[in-house]
Formats: structure tokens, C-alpha cells, sequence
């Protein structure tokens, strides 16, 4: 707690402000110092500035501080110096001109120094306190360095795998997506925005970036309006409601519009409805792409329509810097507009405390890497990693068995970072080859077989499978290195790149038993190679800790506890597929003909004429919410009450969960429902709810998720929620394509 005398700290400035974070004081105190201020100083307020993110600054360029002089800099990125972070700042304070602090972002994306599972990764966790714990961990460790500011939670849901970003996604539900970038904020920003661990966080990519066609990165995204409000809004309300200070717009134009001038968004959306108090910035240089999108004419037509729509602060472009005080002055945009960006601002300038102290210092300078750090990343590789499959057992392994650790990814530091880990380190990572080594000591052997993921070479495979003869068990480290995910990284096949599956079937030749551990940004089909393995585990990019974390799994000192946030398409062809959809006129039975049986010369109309791949089917690989423990649960005696719920009641979905298997373990207990018959389409599943329990070998309870109605509801053409009166299915169980069926009742 701050003393209350310093919550009004008279900078000693050429020109004094005097200014506080004292909430009842905060926006009199913004608005004073609004008056005082010039328009050529408002406009700097709304500039971002900084450098690629590569390295740092040294010593720090004489035009970056001179803006930061002359008041022309509101914000800087990638100044990743504590030492030029104090010297910036203190130009800014003491030189400029009304002292106003800047504000220091970094993407902080899943991690700092320590490096967590990436946000897909997490989101396979469905452990909102967990994702919570990993966002608060990288705010000390980053907000120690300087930084107050992250352009996190990313809340763009995500169906379609070939988007190299699908990484930093927290996968393909709304509800979870929600649930989880509120975690991410609260995590983020502490209790007090102006504690000084606390930083900024900025949901992006502000909107319906995840719906890139294609998957191609960038890319148009048309969506209607129901689509838009039902599936990918959602995230960014809860991360409003969580207290979320900025908000960063998309790359994307949307239904024709770019988002980073899309007033429909950034007006009638998030401020009108969602009574959005903080600042929108743009994405990198979005501003002056609408050029290329061609929207606009040149950078002063882009800054005015930007601005004009509701954007706050320009990221890189220039545009807003170069031209919105001559747009201002010709009255091209309304002066009244800059005023509500500056104190969107101002105010959370002021919220995290900058103006009582620009120098923000973690309390107690707290160490990067602390062990409590380590501690809770490797606990979140196992509880992110997903079993998908594990025949006859075979994981974990038995404490005495020799393993041949093989594959291109076993001993990878830099890859099983994954993407966005400017601050994270190889020499930081403990790979799985280490930690199993350390583990078995001489039980192991070892050969990559392959040099990086990408490798065609099968010159390493003699010795892969030397190894593997002599083992009792294989364990397979391979998925996709880090560059082959993120940002501008999508890929048109899903499936292992370089000789990986080629390995594989010929290690599975040796006929020792088999387990692949998938390190990957997305989804990586198995289609043809799920028969050659006797166990899969999807650890995602696991981060820092992978290795103490996998082998944790891998010997069953942790459950594998993850469950697919992502439906799991057995080709690429298949996407997108994902388990809330429509139903169609024509749904597939549950009987197909298979391809191969599908007699020469049928009749056209013989096969049913019913939605579905004829080589492939309906089904993806794995349904979402999927994912196997090292034991089993059974289901039983589904509760739903009341039978008829009101539009302002609750229903209360429950069963019997029993881990009928020998060990102790966790199972996520998900809830889906679907609208019978309503007004519009409306998809065969979606989750409403989920509860985490851990139960003893034969242990058995009654788990319960409450439904409130207004979960239920969705939106129609013209922006209105509809919760309409009728009858809805309810699912209790495993997964998206499981569990004991029951119905309830909406009554008006
Ligand atoms: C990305 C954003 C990121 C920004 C700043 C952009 O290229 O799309 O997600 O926050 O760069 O690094």
C-alpha cells in the first residue's frame, strides 16, 4: 500500500502538474492536465514508438529522445534496457514538456526470461488459475526489467491450423477463449494496476484476426455479424469486463473495412456497448497499410480515417505524428476525438501509477528464473501436455526401463520455446534429452536421427535405429521448430515437415514399443502414423522446462493433463473443422461408406447425399476437449435442474465421476448444450461450463457446472441478443463428442 501523501507528488518539472492514481481523483486530475496540454502534445501522446524487436538500443538514437523531449512520444516498444528504460524515461519527465511519463511495452507472451507453454499450449491446460499464475510470474519477471506495458492476452479464436498463429491462441472456443484471456489479464495486472509488478495488458487482435481465409496470415476476413458477436467478440468482452487497459487492432480488414479504422469496432462496439475506458493502439504499422488494403490514399488520408474511427495511439506508422495536428487544425479530424484518445491515455498512464513514480521498481527487485518460476512452468508443461493415445498402457514408463530418446526435437533449446520469446533463452532451457539423461543415467541412448524438423537427410537414421534396437522403449521427440509457427508463419501442410514420418515408420519397424512427443505450434496431423505408435503426447512448445516437465509425465510423477482446445483434423484438408458447428440440411450418418468400397460405377445419389468427406468421412481425428489421464473415469447418473430454467435462472448440470482406474488423476468435466430450435442456425455443440477435479483410485463425486441462462442466448442480424424460450440438449462428459445427454427447458 502507498502512503496516501505520496498519491499526490508534485513532479519538479519546468512546468509542475500535479497529478495522482487516487481513483476518485484520477479522471479530474486527467482532465486537468488535458487543459493545460497543446494539441502538437496530445498528438504525442498518441505516437508509439521504438524499434524491431531484436536486441536493444546502445547508446539510445538522438531522435528518440529528442521526441521523447519535445513531447512527441507517448510510448515506446523494445527498449529492453533497464538502464536506457530509467534514461528515456527521465528525459521525458524532466525534459518535456508537461513531464508526462511513457509507457514501455514488450510482447509478453507467454513468459519472460521463463518461458511458459505457449497460449495454445495453455489453453490445452483448461486451468484458468494456472494461466493466471503463468501471466502474473511473467509480469514480475518482466515489469523488473521496466516494462509496464504487454500486448497480451492474444484473443483471436482460432479454427483453422495453418495459421501460424493459431500458437498464440487460446484455440477454437469462445467460451474457453473467454475464460481464459480474463486468467491472462487478471494474471497480468494484479490486483492494483499501480502495484509496481503490475503491467498493461492489451487484447489483440482486435477483431476476428483468427479468421484470416485461408489461414493465410493478414489475410480478409469476412465474417456476418451473428458470427462475429457469437464467436469471436466474446474473448475481448471478458477481457474488458476483466479489467483490460488497452486493446490493439487487427491486421485484417472485416467485411471490407481494416479493422485499425473500423468504427463499427472501435466505436459503436467497444465503447458504446462495452463502455471501454482505456486506449485502442494500433498493430504494427496497420495504420499506414490500409494504403495496401486500399482504403486509403496516402499516410495522412490513413491517419485521419484511424483516428476518425477510434483508434488511440499509432504503433510504428508515423502517420498519426506526421499528420493528425494539420488534420486537427483543418478540422479533417474532430478535436473532441483526440481528447477522448489522450485521456484513454492518460488514464492508465495514471492507473499504473507512472505519474507518482515513472520509475517503476518491482518491490523487491525480484530475480529473473526464480525457482518459483521454474517450479510453475514445469508443472504446466505436464498439465498442458495432451495424451491422445497410449495403447495397452504403455505410458508411463516403468522406472527401470531403457529408452532410446530419438528425433530432431529431443535435445532442441531454442525450438521448444516455441514462437514470441524475444526475452527467453536457449541457455535457459532444459531440454528433454537432458533431463531424461539426468533421470536414467545409463538406461539411456540417444540419436536425433534427424538435425532439425525439417531435415530430408535419412543419413542420421542407421544410427536412430542402432539405438532404438537396443532399447526397451523409443521415445520420439519431434513437431515443428519454432519459426514454423507464429506470426507470418502459416503452413499449407499440416503434417510432420522434413524425414519425421519416415523415421517414424521406421523405428515402429523395430517393433519396440513406441511414444511420440509432439513439440509443435499447432496441430500436426497423424493421419498414417497414428498405427505406428503405441502412445502420442502433444506437449505443444512447452517452454523453459519441457524437459523436467515431459519426463515428469513420461514417468508418471504427472498426469499428462491436457485436454485439445482444438478439434484435430486427421488431414488439412479437413480445415476448418471444429466441433461448434452448424448441422446442415443434410448431416452425415453415423454409417459411411469407406472409400475403398465405394462400388465402381455407383449411382451418383447412393453414397447419401449427406455432408461429409467420401475419403475421410465427418469426423476430425480427435474431438476437442480430448485427452487421456494414466487412468480412466466412468459417468454416471446426469442431474439437470430445474427441468425449466428462466431467461434470469441458472441450470445446474451434474453427474457421478468416478476414476474407476488404480491411480489418482484429474479429469476436466466439460458441459456443452445446443439450442434445439431457434430463430437462426445454431451450432450441434457449444461448451458452456467445465470443472476440473482430482479424484483417488475408486473415488467417486458428483461434479456440478452451473449454467447461468444468459449463456444461452445468442446474437441476431441487427445486433440484438436473442435468448430464446424452448428446448436445449445438455452434455456432461469427457470431451466435444462424448458424454450423458439430457435436456432442460428455457422459459420466457
Ligand atoms: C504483432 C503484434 C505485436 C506487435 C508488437 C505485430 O507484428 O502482430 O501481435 O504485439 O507486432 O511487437
Amino acid at each position: 500500500m502507498r502512503p496516501a501523501a505520496v498519491l499526490f507528488v508534485a513532479l519538479a518539472l519546468s512546468t509542475s502538474v500535479v497529478v495522482a492514481s487516487d481513483p476518485p481523483n484520477l479522471e479530474a486530475r486527467v482532465q486537468a492536465l488535458l487543459a493545460e496540454m497543446s494539441l502538437a502534445e496530445k498528438v504525442g501522446q498518441m505516437c508509439l514508438g521504438g524499434r524491431g524487436s531484436r536486441g536493444s538500443y546502445d547508446p539510445l538514437p538522438e531522435p528518440l529522445l529528442e521526441d521523447a523531449r519535445a513531447g512527441r512520444l507517448g510510448a515506446v516498444l523494445n527498449v529492453m534496457d533497464r538502464g536506457l528504460m530509467e534514461r528515456l524515461q527521465r528525459v521525458a519527465v524532466e525534459e518535456g514538456p508537461r513531464g508526462i511519463p511513457l509507457l514501455f511495452g514488450r510482447d509478453v507472451i507467454h513468459g519472460f526470461r521463463t518461458v511458459f507453454p505457449i497460449p495454445l499450449g495453455q489453453a490445452a491446460a483448461w486451468d484458468p488459475e494456472l494461466v493466471r499464475q503463468a501471466a502474473r510470474a511473467s509480469a514480475v519477471e518482466a515489469s523488473t526489467l521496466g516494462v509496464n506495458w504487454s500486448f497480451a492476452p492474444m484473443l483471436d479464436v482460432s479454427r483453422d491450423p495453418r495459421w501460424g498463429r493459431v500458437a498464440e491462441s487460446f484455440g477454437e472456443d469462445p467460451y474457453l477463449s473467454s475464460v481464459l484471456g480474463a486468467a491472462t489479464v487478471a494474471g497480468l495486472q494484479g490486483d492494483d494496476l499501480a502495484e509496481p509488478t503490475s503491467l498493461a495488458a492489451c487484447a489483440k487482435h482486435f477483431a476476428a484476426y483468427g479468421a484470416a481465409e485461408g489461414g493465410r496470415d493478414y489475410n480478409t476476413v469476412a465474417v456476418p455479424e451473428t458470427v462475429l458477436r457469437d464467436v469471436y467478440l466474446p474473448p475481448f468482452e471478458a477481457a474488458i469486463r476483466a479489467g483490460a487497459a488497452s486493446v490493439m487492432t487487427a491486421f485484417n480488414d472485416l467485411n471490407g473495412v481494416p479493422a485499425t479504422a473500423n468504427a463499427f469496432l472501435l466505436r459503436q462496439v467497444l465503447r458504446d456497448e462495452w463502455g471501454f475506458d482505456g486506449f485502442v493502439v494500433s498493430d504494427w504499422s496497420s495504420v499506414t497499410e490500409m494504403i495496401a488494403h486500399g482504403t486509403s490514399a496516402d499516410p495522412a488520408d490513413a491517419a485521419a480515417q484511424a483516428a476518425a474511427a477510434g483508434l488511440d495511439m499509432d504503433m510504428m506508422s508515423g502517420a498519426f505524428g506526421g499528420h493528425l495536428e494539420w488534420l486537427v487544425k483543418e478540422g479533417a479530424v474532430d478535436s473532441a476525438r483526440v481528447d477522448e484518445a489522450v485521456t484513454g491515455i492518460l488514464r492508465v498512464k495514471m492507473k499504473l501509477g507512472l505519474f507518482d513514480d515513472p520509475y517503476r521498481r518491482s518491490a523487491a527487485g525480484a530475480p529473473l528464473l526464480a525457482p518459483a518460476s521454474l517450479d510453475l512452468a514445469r508443472r504446466a508443461v505436464a498439465r498442458s501436455s495432451v495424451l491422445l493415445k497410449n495403447s495397452g498402457d504403455l505410458l508411463p514408463l516403468p522406472g527401470g526401463a531403457r529408452v532410446a530418446v530419438v528425433g530432431p526435437l529431443a535435445d532442441a533449446p531454442h525450438e521448444q520455446l516455441g514462437t514470441w520469446t524475444f526475452d527467453g533463452g536457449a541457455e535457459d532451457s532444459r531440454t528433454p534429452l537432458a533431463a531424461l539423461r539426468e533421470r536414467l543415467g545409463e538406461r539411456l541412448v540417444s540419436a536425433p536421427g534427424l538435425a532439425t524438423s525439417r531435415d530430408r537427410s535419412r543419413d542420421g537414421f542407421g544410427e536412430a535405429i542402432s539405438v532404438a534396437r537396443q532399447s526397451d522403449v523409443i521415445v520420439f521427440f519431434g513437431g515443428e521448430e519454432a519459426i514454423l509457427s507464429g506470426e507470418a508463419h502459416s503452413r499449407a501442410d499440416l503434417r510432420l515437415p522434413g524425414a519425421q514420418e519416415e523415421l517414424i515408420r521406421e523405428l515402429a519397424a523395430t517393433d519396440k514399443p513406441l511414444v511420440l512427443v509432439i513439440l509443435a505450434g499447432r496441430p500436426i496431423t497423424l493421419h498414417g502414423l497414428l498405427e505406428h505408435t503405441g502412445a502420442v503426447l502433444i506437449a505443444w512448445h512447452p517452454g523453459t522446462m519441457a524437459g523436467p516437465g515431459l519426463a515428469d509425465v513420461l514417468f508418471g510423477d504427472a498426469e499428462p493433463g491436457g485436454r485439445l482446445p482444438v478439434t484435430w483434423p486427421k488431414t488439412v484438408g479437413q480445415v476448418p473443422i471444429y466441433y461448434g458447428h452448424k448441422n446442415t440440411g443434410r448431416p452425415p450418418p453415423d454409417e459411411l461408406v469407406p472409400f475403398d468400397e465405394i462400388p465402381v460405377g455407383a449411382w451418383q445419389s447412393s453414397l447419401s447425399n449427406t455432408s461429409h468427406y467420401l475419403d475421410l468421412g465427418a469426423e476430425p481425428q480427435f474431438p476437442f476437449g480430448f485427452g487421456l489421464g494414466y487412468t480412466r473415469f466412468a459417468y454416471r447418473d446426469l442431474e439437470v435442474s430445474p427441468a425449466t430454467v428462466a431467461a434470469d435462472g441458472t441450470v445446474n448440470v451434474s453427474a457421478v465421476v468416478e476414476n474407476v482406474g488404480d491411480r489418482p488423476g484429474g479429469e476436466v468435466v466439460q458441459v456443452y448444450v445446443r439450442d434445439r430450435v431457434a430463430s437462426l442456425t445454431r451450432p450441434v455443440r457449444e461448451l458452456v461450463g467445465f470443472e476440473r477435479v482430482e479424484l483417488a483410485p475408486r473415488e467417486a463425486r458428483r461434479v456440478a457446472v452451473e449454467v447461468p441462462a444468459e449463456r444461452l442466448g445468442f446474437w441476431g442480424p441487427g445486433g440484438e441478443r436473442r435468448l430464446e424460450p424452448g428446448r436445449f440438449s445438455v452434455w456432461i462428459g469427457p470431451n466435444a463428442a462424448e458424454g450423458l445427454e439430457g435436456e432442460f427447458e428455457l422459459t420466457p
